[in-house]
């Protein structure tokens, strides 16, 4: 799979996921976009001849009532959002070759064109299904605009696929009470005829794919458990009304999104074709030699490991080379909440900070297995002033000044240390293999320890002290060409991962540092330019202000709150039945294998509670502990998957966040609330 940076040059193609249409791109989905750029840019760096194609993912329910909502066309509000998506990569400095939208003609024909091959080739299946439907808005509904009373722990309010309680998953049909999402009226069950691929036809290819080192050690432990489960077949068909690709040879069924989103990879792929002259069967052929990468997160896995792959043989043609699945990101150690200011758009990160810093960040964690990336705001700032600018341009300002004013821009003929400078070659190679691998925050370190030796041979040389001796001008003069040429090479590379800084720096040196191996040759007798600032100190307040101003974008939301929607009338003596008490928190942690769920041990003064609370994603458990709560004590206990729930806390909900009831401060648990 991942091949030596030394072999010839290679034929790469890379995709990111494609993001949702109706959607603002956020952090979250920087981190991917950013690890594949890195990827993309270093793959060039070596000369090979990559590409990076993606698009928005247009289709879908949410899109059609995206549209419905804001009395426009889908295509209005598509348009609009690839515009301003497009713009956010392009000042993220995500160097894309083509991005597209899965609603293209290219992508329709492209579908059609595999879904034909599939359909020739045996490998859909029709067969009527019963789902729930919308009388009053005439649709079929999927899980998620559907909700009910949970069948498993009775919470209410809960998706049609799955209990943000409980963590039980179930049919929509499962459900007590079902209402739709979209009407609020109660949908009934209808028969319909749908498609489907029958995915066990392709089981022993996929198993072999599986096998042959293409996938992570986490994704094939979890592809193995898919396969003793069985491969089920794959519901490929939506029934009208629904924005997307109308199946050939029907009148009133739609491919679903996720069949024609990874086909958008392709079809992004044959626009560039189109653009830039390629040979598109060369790249997409059965017996294609290039290579093809797809970057995604670990939630769309299934999608990209058996259904697409699939799709693929059905339709004869290549398959990935590898599919790289990364973690989720947090803020400060949590999910990012809107109501903390952590659900940071990219638009306003861009407003108050530069893109390599945040993507210099990301690098610096992101390792190739799946675990999450956590961005600490307060690390964040440290580390990025103490790396970037404190190690990295420090050693190009410290070097340039004497360089620009003593002289006259020259650097020497010879570099002061030869062996040094071979040393930093050297250490090339092993970075390289780390970028290869996606271990960025390993190629981050190394390239650190160099810039640290780097800091250190000025500071030995004290060229600031020798240029007051007088005549030793010619050794300052080395020294501070040695120092620069150590700062070419880090920033060569480094120019994946700070592609803005590094343009600067090829200003600077006078000669761009994209390619690695023009770092063969050290740069001497040559003159190079004025030093500018390359990048300077993130300023603390800037973050806090990115956290306000996320905030903010909140408001026009909050102020148009919907009247209130009062549960029945209840008497005082109705009331007085709930045992409300304040408890202390004593300790919280996430539970296993559920999503939502934290589990809290209280303390009502005279006895502990074991209470499970669907916080997660509001609460850092660690932050808990100490704080004290209300909790309704006579909750009759509820046996759920983790353990028994002895109570409930309060807690104020809506789209915005969770937020916990607190007492004010010097009351004791176990104290009554009246
Ligand atoms: O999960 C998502 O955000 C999807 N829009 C990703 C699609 S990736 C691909 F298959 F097109
Ligand atoms: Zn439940």
């Amino acid at each position: 799979m991942s091949q030596e940076i030394t072999t010839p040059k290679r034929k790469i193609l890379v995709t990111s996921a494609l993001p949702y249409a109706n959607g603002d791109i956020h952090i979250g989905h920087m981190l991917e976009y950013v690890q594949t750029d890195i990827w993309t840019r270093f793959q060039r760096a070596q000369g090979h001849e990559c590409y990076f194609a993606w698009a928005d993912d247009a289709h879908g329910t949410p899109v059609m009532l995206w549209a419905r909502r804001e009395g426009k066309t889908p295509e209005e509000l598509i348009e609009k959002a690839n515009r301003e998506h497009k713009a956010d990569f392009r000042d993220f400095g995500i160097s894309f070759d083509n991005y597209a939208t899965t609603h293209s003609d290219h992508n329709r024909a492209l579908v059609e064109k595999i879904y034909t091959r599939l359909d020739e080739g045996g490998y859909v299946a029709r067969r009527n299904i019963k789902q729930l439907y919308d009388e009053s808005e005439g649709m079929f509904l999927p899980d998620r605009f559907i909700r009910g009373t949970c069948p498993k722990c009775k919470s209410e309010d809960q998706y049609g696929d799955s209990c943000e309680v409980c963590g039980t998953t179930y049919q929509p049909t499962d459900l007590i009470d079902p209402r739709s999402v979209v009407s609020g009226s109660t949908p009934v069950l209808k028969e319909s005829e749908h498609y489907f691929i029958t995915l066990s036809a392709f089981e022993e290819r996929l198993r072999e794919w599986m096998d042959s080192g293409v996938l992570q050690d986490e994704v094939v432990n979890k592809l193995g458990e898919w396969f003793t489960d069985g491969l089920r077949d794959w519901d490929i068909s939506r029934d009208a009304p629904y924005f997307g690709f109308r199946i050939p040879g029907t009148e009133d069924k739609y491919f679903y999104v996720w069949v024609d989103a990874p086909i958008g990879y392709a079809a992004s792929f044959h626009e560039l074709c189109e653009r830039e002259g390629l040979d598109f069967d060369e790249w997409w052929g059965p017996d294609s030699n290039t290579e093809l990468y797809h970057f995604i997160g670990k939630d769309i896995v299934y999608f990209h490991t058996l259904f697409w792959p699939a799709m693929l043989m059905g339709a004869g043609m290549r398959i990935p080379t590898a599919v790289y699945a990364h973690g989720f990101l947090t803020v400060d150690g949590a999910k990012m909440s809107k109501s903390r200011g952590t659900f940071i758009r990219a638009r306003t990160y861009l407003d108050h900070l530069a893109p390599d810093y945040l993507r210099y960040y990301f690098a610096a964690k992101l390792g190739p297995n799946l675990a999450d990336i956590d961005l600490n705001l307060e690390d964040f700032v440290q580390r990025v002033n103490s790396d970037l600018v404190g190690k990295l341009v420090n050693i190009a300002s410290r070097c340039a000044g004497f360089i620009n004013r003593s002289f006259d821009n020259r650097l020497s003929a010879q570099l002061a240390e030869p062996e040094q400078y071979q040393r930093f070659l050297e250490a090339r190679e092993a970075i390289g293999k780390e970028f290869e691998g996606r271990n960025y925050q390993s190629a981050i370190r190394q390239i650190m320890a160099l810039a640290d030796e780097a800091n250190r041979y000025i500071d030995d040389r004290k060229p600031w002290v020798l240029i007051k001796e007088g005549g030793k001008e010619d050794e300052v003069q080395a020294i501070c060409t040695q120092g620069i040429n150590l700062f070419r090479v880090l920033i060569t590379l480094l120019g994946p991962v700070i592609p803005f800084t590094a343009e600067k720096a090829g200003r600077f040196l006078g000669q761009p540092v994209d390619q690695w191996t023009d770092l063969d040759t050290p740069l001497l007798d040559v003159a190079i330019n004025g030093f500018e600032p390359l990048l300077t100190r993130i300023d603390g307040d800037k973050v806090e202000n990115i956290v306000a101003a996320s905030k903010e974008s909140l408001k026009p939301a909050e102020a148009k709150a919907p009247a209130l929607d009062l549960a029945d009338e209840i008497t005082i003596e109705d009331f007085l039945k709930v045992d409300l008490r304040i408890a202390r928190i004593e300790k919280a942690e996430a539970v296993e294998g559920a999503d939502k769920l934290l589990r809290l041990t209280l303390d009502l003064g005279s006895e502990k509670r074991n209470v499970f609370a669907g916080i997660k994603s509001a609460y850092d458990p660690a932050e808990l502990a100490g704080r004290h709560v209300v909790m309704v004590a006579n909750l009759k206990p509820r046996k759920m998957r983790f353990g028994l729930s002895e109570g409930m806390v309060l807690a104020a909900g809506d789209q915005s966040g969770l937020y916990l009831l607190s007492p004010d401060e010097g009351v004791s648990a176990g104290t009554r609330v009246t």
